[in-house]
């Protein structure tokens, strides 16, 4: 037995779970006429309401109580004070201190890393207004129009979605592209219409050993060369952003145009670094260091503010109650703003790869379950695909639901529109549509009989779904700041809980292990015989079949 499974605040959650599994959240809210303010929470101007879900103050008593026990502050003082939490990296986790406007020294084995950290915003600051303001011209004195960012993972996904999160505040004249999959394809694509006297590459890669990344910046260099390009000209074209500076000399970068971050910035963290360059080059430092003042305003909001205040704790202990006492699996984030399309996508690796843990943090095996699958598509798209199944089918699925108050684009009655769909979705997947009300409508409609039996079940809604409602006024880099960091910190608190390590990804590991050892394999005509039937099967069919 674990020792969370043991804690009392658990035995009573699991009891408690037992009696709230027969309340319906309409009667909740019928009987509690203050349940909105009671289950609400606020941050600057963003609203957390948390009320649409399956609890009552008992329920977040018990939370807090947990999140007490399992030393939940305790915790975050140690992150944010550079203990080397990361365990099985031997590593400290300080995203945070990349984003300390404060500037209040953080130590790591007694040395502040603050000035390192400003070197780099000002390297940063130095390079990206020398791009945009055309100072910095490529090799044949052209100023630069296209960014194209390499990496993978971490070293991907924040900077494509907070790029696309911001496309209002990006320069018009700078095109963003992101290639990350080793599929020829996406590089292929991506070089297409670019001409290599305007294009500006940025290799970002934590460990520059990612087989994807540097195969996709040698096929680069290799466009580059074959079109006129010099080794020398490389310079004004290629730039890294990596904490390796042996393996990115070894590639032929200039050291001058690296962009260095550290070992205690997890790769799903890394967008507040010099990851965040391609960012920065698009909407400017100013913008940039916006976006981290948001994401530190979160950080003293979660280390000062008391657990039942505190954001993105409610959040985090909302997710451990459904994930552990009503055997939810999954947990939808669905953004009401088109702008912040790969949101869901950026927290799949963000949360997955950081709870998707077997073993706790001192390796022993779980006997609960853990970090919840991650999915999510924007509003309303979402709706006409798999609501359905969120609304009517067997699965509880708890929502996020998130969208500005104000759009950039007032076009029309859409902003509106596209708010009242996220109002009556939350209203929707609480009330349900009982049978008496579907049986009420169906006479309307002048239904009876066998044909009104019929159609009945199919036209209840059960309700009682869980939601939690983000509204913030605009999506700022302030804002956008905020949010990601309110969701790295549930992350974290989750972790805290079930006792995992957030910060490492071995899991990731055996397939590029594996993949290494089959690549080989794939370039003669030899029949494979070393794998398992299945595995040896789809090799030789390939082979066989390939054109070469
Ligand atoms: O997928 C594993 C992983 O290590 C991620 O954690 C990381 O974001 C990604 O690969 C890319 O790694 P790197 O930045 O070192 O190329």
């Amino acid at each position: 037995m674990s020792e969370l499974t043991q804690t009392e605040s658990w035995k009573q959650l699991a009891q408690h779970a037992d009696e709230m599994k027969q309340v319906h959240m309409r009667n909740l809210f019928a009987e509690q006429p203050d349940r909105f303010e009671t289950f609400s929470a606020h941050f600057n101007d963003m609203l957390v309401d948390y009320s649409k879900n399956i609890i009552s103050e008992k329920t977040m008593a018990l939370l807090m109580k947990l999140a007490r026990e399992r030393d939940v502050p305790g915790w975050v003082e140690r992150m944010f004070h550079g203990e080397r939490i990361n365990n099985t990296e031997d590593r400290a986790v300080l995203h945070t201190a990349l984003r300390n406007r404060s500037n209040r020294p953080v130590m790591v084995d007694g040395r502040d890393v603050m000035p390192d950290v400003n070197r780099v915003l000002n390297q940063m600051r130095e390079f990206t207004e020398a791009v945009r303001s055309g100072a910095w011209l490529g090799s044949t004195g052209k100023p630069i129009t296209d960014i194209v960012n390499i990496g993978i993972g971490g070293s991907d996904l924040g900077p494509v979605m907070v790029t696309e999160a911001l496309t209002p505040f990006g320069r018009d004249k700078l095109h963003m592209h992101f290639v990350s999959n080793i599929d020829g394809t996406h590089m292929v694509e991506t070089l297409r219409n670019l001409h290599r006297e305007t294009t500006l590459f940025v290799i970002v890669s934590k460990t520059f050993t990612t087989q994807e990344t540097l195969t996709n910046a040698r096929t680069a260099r290799d466009w580059f060369l074959t079109r006129g390009g010099s080794k020398t000209a490389v310079a004004k074209h290629f730039v890294a952003v990596s904490t390796n500076a042996k393996a990115v000399a070894a590639f032929g970068i200039d050291p001058a145009n690296m962009f260095e971050f550290w070992d205690w910035v997890g790769g799903r963290y890394s967008l507040w670094s010099a990851v965040g360059l391609s960012i920065a080059l698009y909407i400017g430092m100013d913008h940039f260091e916006e976006l981290l003042a948001g994401a530190h305003e979160m950080d003293e909001h979660f280390r000062t503010a008391p657990l039942e205040e505190n954001v993105p704790v409610i959040l985090a202990m909302l997710g451990v109650w459904y994930n552990n006492f009503f055997d939810a699996d999954s947990c939808a984030l669905l953004p009401y703003d088109q702008y912040m399309h790969r949101f869901p996508a950026y927290f799949q690796q963000g949360d997955m790869e950081s709870n998707g843990k077997r073993v706790t943090r001192d390796g022993k095996l779980v006997d609960y379950s853990t970090g919840p699958i991650i999915w999510g598509e924007p509003g309303t798209n979402g709706q006409h695909a798999f609501y359905q199944l969120i609304h009517q089918g067997t699965k509880l699925i708890p929502c996020d639901f998130l969208a500005p108050v104000e759009t950039k684009n007032p076009v029309g009655r859409h902003h509106p529109i596209l708010l009242s769909n996220f109002f009556a979705q939350t209203e929707a997947l609480m009330l349900g549509k009982s049978e008496e009300e579907v049986r009420a409508e169906l006479i309307e409609e002048g239904l009876s009989g066998e044909r009104l039996e019929a159609l009945l079940p199919h036209k209840v809604f059960p309700g009682n779904k869980p939601t939690n409602s983000i509204l913030f006024q605009r999506l700022t880099p302030h804002a956008l700041g905020s949010l990601i960091a309110m969701y790295e910190h549930k992350t974290f608190v989750q972790s805290v809980i079930w006792d995992v390590n957030a910060y490492d990804q071995w899991g990731v590991e055996l397939g590029k292990q594996l993949a290494r050892k089959i690549l080989p394999e794939l370039d003669d005509h030899e029949k494979v015989t070393s794998h398992d039937s299945s595995t040896n099967g789809l090799i030789n069919y390939y082979k066989e079949h390939k054109k070469e």
